[in-house]
This record gives structure tokens, C-alpha cells and sequence, in this order.
């Protein structure tokens, strides 16, 4: 299972890089704007940034909801950097838009996803990842984890190429059912990547070692 971290903040960016396990990004509106980035220009650069310190795809969200809309502002983010993806809702307007880049060599994401069946039409579409967002059903008291389950089952069988990208990673109990439930991909946050570090009997165990260590010297 791949490795993304679903953030725009540089330094969490590059922390997770320097770990050397990651594969990817994904941003989305709301956490662009949680880096307080304005404007057009400023958006484009700090795809650009991003791109240059993560070789590997950094989904970009389009702003519009119509298939022309999508369209033109999906060609502008492509020529960003080779490593964009175009991320587009799970809309009517957004799967011929999806269609559209597939044809014209564009990679997709398709986010938004919260059933099987709307993974079937982005699969449909083209769209090179999925993105089902387990947290979101599990804060609305269903099970995330079986969506996940249900798209991998559904893409096997019909021989799908669209990667599954779990999206909406809350704890590092998430990643961890995502790579039984066979997930391609997971973004995460860096504190659920950073918490899949931690068990008290690794922290015992090494205050242990490195007693014993200062012991024989
Ligand atoms: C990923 O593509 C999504 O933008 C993201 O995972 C949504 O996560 P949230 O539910 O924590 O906002």
C-alpha cells in the first residue's frame, strides 16, 4: 500500500518525505485555504512547490462544478507539474470531465466517494484513483472500513484499473485496516502516518536495551 499525505503545509510535507515512505499527496480546498493561500497565482506556485518536494502524484482540486468549468481549470492545474492530478468531484458534470481527461492523457482523482456504486461510475470514467472517504462515514456512525472493502471487492472482480485511494484517515488504526482491506493507496494526516510508530512495549523495551548498553560499557 502507497503512502500520501493529505495536507498543503510544506513543513508536514517535507517531514513526512524525510521519512522516506512517502509516495504521494492530496490537498483539497479546504486545506489550502487552512494554509491561508489566495489567489490564483498563488495557488498554482504552491502546487508547484509541493510537486518539487514530492516525486510522485499530488492530487490538485478543481473549484468548478460544470463539465467546461472542470475542464479548463483541470488543463490549466495539469500543466503545472507532470506529478498533478486532477481531483474532481463525484458529480454528473465531473465523471464526463473525468472521461474527457482520461481521452486527453490527464490523471483523475475522483473525490468525494461514499458509496460502491459511485466507485463503479469513476472506475467507469477512467479515473486513474478513487478517493472513499472512510472517516466521514465513520463520524456519521456507519462503517467506512466496508466501503473500502466493498470498492477493492468491486474493482477485482470486474478488473478495474482505478486505484482506491482511502481518503479521510483519522487514526493510524484507519491505515492499518485499509491495508488489510486491500487499499492501494492511503492519505493520511502525518499525525495518524507518526502514530503507526508508537507501542508502549517498543518504548519499555528500548529504555531497557539502553540501560543494559550503558551497563557494559
Ligand atoms: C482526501 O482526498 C480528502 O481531501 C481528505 O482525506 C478529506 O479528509 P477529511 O474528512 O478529514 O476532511
Amino acid at each position: 500500500m502507497k503512502f500520501f499525505i493529505d495536507t498543503a503545509n510544506l513543513d508536514q510535507i517535507k517531514e513526512a518525505h524525510d521519512l522516506g515512505i512517502l509516495d504521494g499527496v492530496t490537498t483539497n480546498p479546504s486545506l489550502m485555504a487552512k494554509e491561508g493561500i489566495k489567489g490564483h497565482d498563488a495557488i498554482m506556485k504552491h502546487y508547484e512547490t509541493i510537486c518539487n518536494i514530492v516525486d510522485g502524484p499530488v492530487s490538485a482540486e478543481v473549484f468548478g462544478t460544470t463539465f467546461e468549468g472542470i475542464v479548463e481549470e483541470g488543463k490549466k492545474l495539469a500543466a503545472i507539474h507532470e506529478n498533478i492530478v486532477v481531483k474532481v468531484p463525484m458529480i454528473k458534470d465531473g465523471i464526463k470531465a473525468i472521461k474527457w481527461f482520461t481521452d486527453n492523457g490527464i490523471r483523475t482523482n475522483c473525490t468525494l466517494v461514499f458509496s460502491g456504486g459511485q466507485a463503479i461510475l469513476a472506475a467507469k470514467a477512467g479515473a486513474t484513483f478513487v478517493s472513499p472517504f472512510l472517516g466521514r462515514i465513520d463520524d456519521s456512525n456507519w462503517d467506512g472500513i466496508q466501503l473500502i472493502e466493498q470498492i477493492v471487492g468491486i474493482y477485482n472482480a470486474q478488473g478495474y484499473m482505478t486505484e482506491v485511494l482511502a481518503a479521510s484517515i483519522r487514526t493510524p488504526l484507519h491505515i492499518v485496516r485499509c491495508a488489510e482491506a486491500g487499499a492501494d493507496i492511503c492519505t493520511c494526516p502525518l499525525s495518524s502516518i507518526l502514530g503507526l510508530l508508537k507501542h508502549p512495549l517498543t518504548d519499555l523495551g528500548l529504555a531497557q536495551f539502553l540501560k543494559d548498553a550503558e551497563s557494559m560499557k
